[in-house]
């Protein structure tokens, strides 16, 4: 029997689900019950009445569904699978950060650790983060963190001066405005659609930015005969299925990233034996301590609130 059947007959005999971000390799995508952006994947997780949860994706997203459910197992197939953004962010640093700004109302990205979402008012994600923004007060200072570039962009749509802290995603700081600009001339015809993540100056040339999802959606309604897609390569496995008779083109990194260089290592290092060993070895498991995962999960709960 093929993996993939294997991990199937496994989901059905031990009633899991599997969970799989877009950034996932094809073969993962291709055995779970949900692929999806952040947003829907935490909605995914809440609802679910599955015993155990595969999450394939990153550690703060597997993290993220322990928090909604702690009675449920919760498995990440490779306990590496980090985030750099997630990482530029250290709990000790960021409660300095907001103890200097007392009256500032703490939304952070969930690209983030339990602790500093713990240390949060509202948690969002590239698909809600401008409704959240524009639901608080406009005489309320807003600290907005981990992640500086959609901070920034955020900032600019609702003309708001937020205070960001100053974190990155590794992938789409990678992205060369240069090259992008050569391929779109190159390409005149393409559209230039970007993951907020990305730098201001990449932003600034994209006709559409939004999350994974919205990407996928926006390729779907507005029927062109070329993209180039400025977010991490493995959205463009759904997103051809979605549209097969459209070119998707890959933006561009920098020169000196001479590898696959809009991939997530993070991301990659799950792969389809290790989502099934997780399942049938029921491990690596995902544990997040009662009482942070209790201050994580209102902030979480907002943000679920507030996206629907
Ligand atoms: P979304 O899928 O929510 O757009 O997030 C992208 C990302 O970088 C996840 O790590
Ligand atoms: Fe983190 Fe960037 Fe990888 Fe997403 S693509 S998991 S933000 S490092």
């Amino acid at each position: 029997m093929s993996l993939a059947n294997r991990i199937l007959e496994l989901k059905k005999s031990k009633k899991a689900i599997v969970l799989a971000h877009y950034y996932q390799r094809p073969e993962i995508q291709e055995i779970a019950d949900y692929v999806g952006d952040s947003l829907g994947l935490s909605q995914k997780a809440a609802e679910t009445d599955a015993s155990i949860i595969v999450f394939a994706g990153v550690h703060f997203m597997a993290e993220t569904a322990k928090i909604l459910n702690p009675s449920k197992m919760v498995l990440l197939p490779d306990l590496d699978a980090g985030c750099s953004l997630a990482e530029s962010c250290p709990p000790d640093a960021f409660r300095e950060f907001t103890e200097a700004h007392p009256d500032h109302l703490v939304i952070t990205y969930i690209n983030c650790s339990a602790e500093i979402k713990a240390m949060s008012d509202i948690v969002c994600t590239s698909s809600n983060a401008l409704r959240i923004v524009e639901s608080v007060p406009k005489d309320r200072p807003i600290i907005f963190a981990p992640d500086k570039n959609l901070g920034k962009y955020i900032s600019k749509k609702t003309g708001r001066d937020l205070l960001l802290w100053d974190g990155s995603c590794v992938v789409h700081e990678a992205f060369s405005i240069e090259k992008l600009l050569d391929l779109h001339k190159a390409n005149p015809e393409s559209v230039i659609i970007a993951h907020p993540e990305s730098e201001e100056h990449i932003l600034d040339v994209a006709t559409y930015v939004g999350s994974t999802a919205g990407m996928i959606n926006y390729v779907k309604k507005h029927p062109k005969e070329q993209f180039i897609v400025a977010t991490e390569a493995g959205i463009l496995h759904k997103m051809q299925q979605e549209v097969p008779n459209t070119v998707l083109i890959p933006a561009p990194a920098q020169e000196d990233n001479t590898c696959a260089c809009s991939e997530c290592a993070y991301m990659k290092v799950n792969t389809l034996q290790k989502v099934y060993d997780c399942l049938l070895n029921e491990s690596p498991q995902i544990d997040v301590p009662e009482a942070l995962a209790q201050s994580a999960l209102l902030p979480i709960e907002r943000m679920l609130e507030l996206s629907k």
